[in-house]
């Protein structure tokens, strides 16, 4: 039996607009990177790296959290027929949720790697085969046409694990989580995962391992980059760097130009001081107090919050209000 799964949609950003998007960056004052470039198949790969490394905290205890309270997750979300997960990877947390939501019809993975997205999506089709699997692939910060019409009375529950919320700008959060409220629709609800607050050796030492795989991962930005843009990076000359930012609560990852250096990209070429930095994503975190705002402002209720004894990751069940 073949477990051959195709597109559902396809919005992945095409290659022009993916040059504007570099350029832009790289010629603001600080430079900055979108993060979501951080993800092709290499970076994804990477990803899943940092994802089992001892420093990382964040995979390992979500997923405890997720599989030590799972009877009372089903409970919160109640009868779900269709799953939809925002960057969904090799949607191995997913499987924890599909074995016990008996009752899930559909399932929407949305990644903007392609390659991992299809490969992922035949997995959980080959171990889940009554579910209709519906991949799409497409840059999910932004608005993305799902047009699912969810039978009357079935409920839609979007999945968004690993904190990735936490990559978003505060304003970009926000907005970000308003349009999933008007995707869940009233009755629907979101399952996330948001790191917390915590001390910032903890944190840095997740962001920079002693093994030098997120290094790999922040440089691989600039591989992408070359073989999208046909460009010239030498990604050994950028150091990678993590920085907690106490005002703004959040970890930054940079990559600072070891020389000075000029760096042609097709047609453009963008100079570098010695080091000057490279900024190539932000992530956030959040007390229960400050994301409960958050969600408030985006049109939710935190339903139900669980979390680890350590208070190091917390698994939270919003619901739309309803107006
Ligand atoms: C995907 N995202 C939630 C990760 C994080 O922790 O912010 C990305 C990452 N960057 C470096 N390590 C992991």
């Amino acid at each position: 039996m073949s477990f051959t799964v195709s597109l559902y949609l396809d919005l992945a950003p095409r290659t022009d607009s993916f040059s504007d998007e570099v350029i832009r960056g790289l010629s603001g004052r600080p430079k900055t990177l979108p993060s979501k470039f951080l993800y092709d198949g290499r970076g994804s790969q990477l990803f899943d790296q940092i994802c089992e490394l001892e420093e990382y905290y964040p995979t390992r205890t979500e997923m405890s959290i997720l599989s030590g309270n799972m009877p009372e997750i089903l409970d919160a979300l109640g009868q779900s027929a269709i799953l939809i997960e925002y960057g969904s990877g090799t949607s191995t947390k997913t499987r924890l949720l599909l074995d016990n939501l008996t009752d899930a019809d559909s399932y929407v993975p949305i990644d903007i790697s392609r390659e991992h997205l299809i490969s992922a999506s035949e997995h959980i089709q080959k171990s889940y085969p009554h579910l209709t699997v519906l991949p799409v692939c497409a840059d999910y910060s932004q608005r993305i046409p799902l047009n699912l019409n969810p039978t009357p009375g079935s409920r839609i529950t979007v999945f968004f694990p690993g904190s990735t919320i936490g990559n978003f700008e505060k304003k970009e959060a926000v907005d970000f989580m308003a349009r999933l409220s008007s995707i869940v629709g009233p009755g629907g609800g979101v399952l996330l995962g948001v790191d917390l607050v915590k001390d910032v050796e903890t944190l840095t030492a997740a962001y920079d391992d002693a093994a030098g795989v997120t290094a790999l991962f922040n440089q691989n930005i600039l591989m992408h980059i070359n073989a999208r843009m046909a460009g010239c990076f030498d990604p050994d000359a950028f150091m990678h760097r993590a920085v907690w930012n106490g005002s703004e609560q959040r970890i930054e990852m940079h990559l600072e130009s070891q020389t000075r250096q000029t760096v042609e990209l097709g047609d453009e070429v963008i100079e570098f001081e010695k080091g000057e930095t490279i900024l190539t994503e932000y992530s956030h975190k959040y007390t229960l107090e400050s994301f409960a705002a958050l969600a408030q402002e985006a049109g939710f209720t935190v339903d139900h919050v669980w979390t680890d004894p350590d208070a190091l990751f917390s698994v939270q069940y919003l619901t739309a209000v309803t107006s």
